[in-house]
């Protein structure tokens, strides 16, 4: 039985398998009304979301199963200094899977090294989001018709920005892609990010510009810049209206440029571009309740048979060091040792975060 921590859970097979269910439910909905019957998703949400847990629990009712958890850690045993360890085996005895999301980069992974039902990460800090993916991919899919063969512009918070983490994980992995990253310096991807790019050998560029490089985009990836991840107020004001995308900068790009947000929009997109027929953020919600739906179905059919396991162990795993990422979960959760893997380029890389151990 699996969780799913990162996007590379899922196998490229296995997401088309997953995009075709979603796509089948969508027009029959009805043939999957009863297929959770019985079962119960847990939400644990110690951050805000609308998207993201409103979709998992519609996507659960939708399949004839029912909700319960909480949408704030004020509301949760955590106010308590309760550690994720404990929250996940406890919600264990309540639920038969959890979606979680916690602002501490790692907690996902523990939490899911510690239920006894499969977990879905819902995001954690600035580190990972694979459902956001999920609808990320199946929106590119039905707006262009296919994974392959893309320019990609990232724009925005790139270095906090864990959409664009999971997005990039994942669209590497189709041939012929390539990525135009488009931020402040201050704002880059973050060494892990690159180095997967870097890995995958995928053509990218890295730009501050967005008006220069939109003409060559097939998709246009929008974020938000993440106020509630920088350690500096001054820098978030520095940096926050970094670009917006208006009516005007619409008419450089290609007619069947798709454009992409995950959401919440703040000013980075003008909402008069919101009338343009290249404008796909609101199918993107809906596309994630539908992969949602999708991976529950998934994933409650592999817990049938299968014990829990724990999660994978991304290769050799070697306990000692020291994380560099003052956000990682080995910094908050008592007792937990600090692990590590190498990296391809040699460095020792946190096991729960993927930043640099010392
Ligand atoms: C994103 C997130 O939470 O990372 N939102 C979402 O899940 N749809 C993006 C963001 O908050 O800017």
């Amino acid at each position: 039985m699996k969780s799913v921590i990162d996007i590379l859970d899922l196998s490229v097979d296995e997401l088309y398998q997953m995009m075709d269910v979603a796509i089948d439910i969508d027009e029959h909905p009805e043939r999957y009304a009863h297929r959770c019957d019985g079962k119960k998703l847990a939400t644990l949400f110690f951050e805000p979301s609308t998207r993201t847990r409103l979709s998992h629990e519609a996507a659960m009712l939708e399949l004839g199963g029912s909700v319960i958890g909480f949408s704030g850690a004020q509301n949760s045993s955590a106010a308590k200094g309760e550690s994720v360890a404990d929250t996940a085996k406890t919600v264990s005895c309540y639920a038969d899977i959890i979606a979680m999301r916690h602002p501490v980069e790692g907690a996902s992974l523990v939490a899911a090294n510690n239920a006894s039902i499969p977990l879905i990460n819902a995001g954690d800090g600035g580190h990972c989001h694979p459902t956001q993916t999920l609808a990320d991919l199946l929106t590119i899919y039905r707006e262009k018709g296919t994974l392959s063969g893309l320019t990609i512009g990232m724009c925005g918070d790139l270095l906090y920005g864990r959409t664009v983490h999971s997005l990039i994980n994942a669209m590497t992995r189709y041939e012929g892609n390539k990525f135009v990253l488009i931020s402040p310096d201050e704002l880059a991807l973050p060494d892990y990010a690159l180095d997967a790019l870097e890995k995958s050998g995928a053509s990218y560029k890295v730009t501050t510009s967005l008006e220069d490089s939109i003409p060559e985009l097939d998709i246009l990836y929008m974020t938000r810049i993440q106020r509630e991840r920088f350690d500096d107020p001054d820098q978030y004001e520095r940096l926050k209206d970094s670009y917006s995308l208006t009516v005007e900068k619409m008419e450089l790009a290609k007619p069947d440029m798709a454009v992409l947000h995950p959401l919440p929009r703040v000013n980075e997109i003008s909402v008069k571009v919101d009338d343009d027929p290249r404008a796909c953020y609101f199918r993107q919600c809906l596309n994630g309740k539908l992969m949602r739906m999708a991976l529950i179905l998934k994933l409650l059919d592999e817990a049938k048979d299968k014990e829990h396991k724990g999660y994978w162990e991304k290769g050799e795993v070697r306990t000692g060091g020291l994380c560099t990422n003052h956000k990682c979960i080995t910094k908050t959760e008592q007792e937990l040792d600090v692990r590590y893997y190498i990296a391809d380029d040699g460095s020792r890389r946190c096991y729960y975060c993927d930043a640099v151990v010392e």
